[in-house]
C-alpha cells in the first residue's frame, strides 16, 4: 500500500476491485468463521469495510441481519451481486468511515476485518465508533496485522503505525470485556490479496451488559 492510497482510497481500491475476481476471495475470513458462532441468526450484524462482501454474505447466508459499508463502490457493487448469487439479502452502503450514519447500541455484532487503511487518529475515530454502535451485551469480532507482519509482506499496510499489538488492542477496547485476544501466525490463503505466512492478530470483545 503506498501512500497515494491512503491519499485517495476510493479510488484506490476501486481501482483494486475492478479486476475480474475476488481481491480477498469470497469464502470469509478465517477469524471470523471462527468466531461468528457468537452470534445467533436473525440477531443484527455490521461489516465494517467490507470490500466485496464475502464476509457480509457468508454472515448473511448464516441467517445474520446484516448491515455492511465500504468506501469503494466498485466493491459493493461486486458484494451485492456476489450476496444475489447466494440469494441473500444485505443492507449495503458505499459510505467512508467517518461518514457512515453509525447507530447507537444498534448491533448484537460487528465484524471488523482488516481494517487497517486506518492510521492512529483514523483508528481511534473508528474504534470509538465500534464500541458505541454495540448494544450492550453484543460482540465485537476484529482482525488485523502485528506489526511482525511488515516481515512477511503477504498482506496489509506496509506502515506499522497501523498495524496493532496486543497492548494496543486491549487500551483501545478497555471498556469492553475481552474475551478472546490472540497473537499468532496463519498460513492465509484469502484470495491473491492476503496469501502466505501472515502475523496476525484477533479479538473478540463483547460490550458489557447494562447494569440492571
Ligand atoms: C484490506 S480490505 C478488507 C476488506 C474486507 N473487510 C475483507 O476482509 O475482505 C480494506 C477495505 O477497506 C476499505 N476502505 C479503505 N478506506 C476506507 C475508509 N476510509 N472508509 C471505509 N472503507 C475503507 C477498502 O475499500 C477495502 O475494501
Amino acid at each position: 500500500m503506498t501512500s497515494t492510497a491512503f491519499a485517495d482510497p476510493a479510488g484506490t481500491w476501486n481501482q483494486r476491485f475492478a479486476a475480474d475476481g475476488f481481491l480477498f476471495g469470497t469464502e470469509p475470513n478465517a477469524w471470523l468463521r471462527e468466531h461468528a458462532g457468537v452470534w445467533q441468526p436473525g440477531q443484527r450484524v455490521l461489516s465494517v469495510a467490507d470490500g466485496e462482501g464475502r464476509n457480509s454474505v457468508w454472515l448473511a447466508r448464516r441467517g445474520l441481519q446484516v448491515d455492511a459499508f465500504d468506501i469503494s463502490e466498485v466493491g459493493v457493487a461486486k458484494a451485492r451481486r456476489l450476496a444475489a448469487t447466494h440469494g441473500v439479502e444485505v443492507n449495503f452502503s458505499v459510505a467512508d468511515c467517518d461518514g457512515f450514519a453509525w447507530p447507537e447500541a444498534a448491533y448484537e455484532g460487528v465484524a471488523a476485518i482488516f481494517v487497517q487503511f486506518a492510521d492512529p487518529a483514523l483508528r481511534s475515530r473508528l474504534f470509538a465508533h465500534l464500541r458505541r454502535c454495540l448494544r450492550p451485551g453484543g460482540t465485537l469480532v476484529l482482525q488485523g496485522y502485528t506489526p511482525r507482519q511488515l516481515e512477511y509482506r503477504t498482506g496489509g499496510p506496509p506502515i506499522e503505525s497501523h498495524l496493532y499489538t496486543e497492548a494496543l488492542l486491549r487500551e483501545a477496547f478497555a471498556d469492553l470485556d475481552i474475551v478472546e485476544l490472540r497473537d499468532y501466525e496463519a498460513d492465509l490463503a484469502e484470495g491473491s490479496g492476503h496469501h502466505g505466512r501472515s502475523a496476525l492478530i484477533g479479538l473478540v470483545a463483547r460490550r458489557p451488559a447494562a447494569a440492571p
